[in-house]
């Protein structure tokens, strides 16, 4: 779809190392001489940074209500996606994001049930049309990856602190997306981390090189 760019997204609940491999596997792209933007949502721009306080740390807005916070994550993307994304991918970038818009299939629609009709809907017009080009989804049993992030911090924010079967749906949900649609690799994130970054680049590889 693009003409030397690439857009590649990061998935999987908490915990299941997404952000330490994105900086992995950044270093290993630029080695190669590509440029590499690494993103994360919500946040990324100064609008988009201020939603996300109010999503996840704001400690006046824990009475949220799913939709408000179905419109929120939507609003920090539309803003990502056109200040940052796409001119980024227009100059050739290779635009790693921790999470997209399959974390709101997952979290919103699945988790917190709000009608996938609605998000699909939204989650396509916050992207304006664009989709990634691959997305990992780091695959492991939510008692395991909750227990690392316990390990990192008492402070959980708003949505850490749901229970084992929120993030369960959470996992089925990225699962059942990744059986209908071969822009996913599920990886099984419960190995080491050299490992699990090698079986990545792999990945990678095996797609664009
Ligand atoms: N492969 C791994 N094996 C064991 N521990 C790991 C592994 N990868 C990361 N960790 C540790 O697990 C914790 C969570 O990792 P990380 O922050 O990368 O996950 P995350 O998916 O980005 O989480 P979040 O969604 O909350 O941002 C960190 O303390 C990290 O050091
Ligand atoms: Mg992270």
């Amino acid at each position: 779809m693009w003409l030397d760019g690439k857009f590649i997204t990061f998935e999987g609940i908490e915990g299941t190392g997404k952000s330490t491999q994105i900086s992995f596997i950044a270093k290993e792209l630029s080695a190669r001489s590509l440029d590499v933007l690494t993103l994360r949502e919500p946040g990324c721009t100064k609008i988009s940074e201020k939603i996300r306080n109010l999503l996840q740390y704001d400690k006046e807005c824990h009475n949220m209500f799913p939709e408000t916070e179905l419109l929120l994550f939507e609003a920090s993307r539309a803003q990502l996606v056109r200040e940052v994304i796409a001119p980024a991918i227009g100059k050739g970038f290779w635009v790693l994001c921790d999470r997209f818009f399959d974390s709101t299939t997952a979290y919103q629609g699945s988790a917190r049930k709000l009608p996938m009709h609605i998000i699909e809907m939204l989650n396509s017009f916050a992207a304006g049309g664009y989709v990634p080009d691959m997305t990992v989804i780091f695959d492991m049993d939510p008692a395991l990856s909750l227990g690392r992030l316990t390990g990192r911090s008492t402070n959980l924010d708003r949505i850490e602190a749901e229970d084992l079967e929120f993030f369960s749906l959470i996992r089925k949900k990225y699962l059942e997306m990744a059986k209908n649609d071969s822009r996913f690799v599920v990886i099984d994130a419960s190995i080491e981390p050299v490992m699990l970054g090698k079986n990545i680049m792999n990945e990678i590889a095996k797609k664009f090189f």
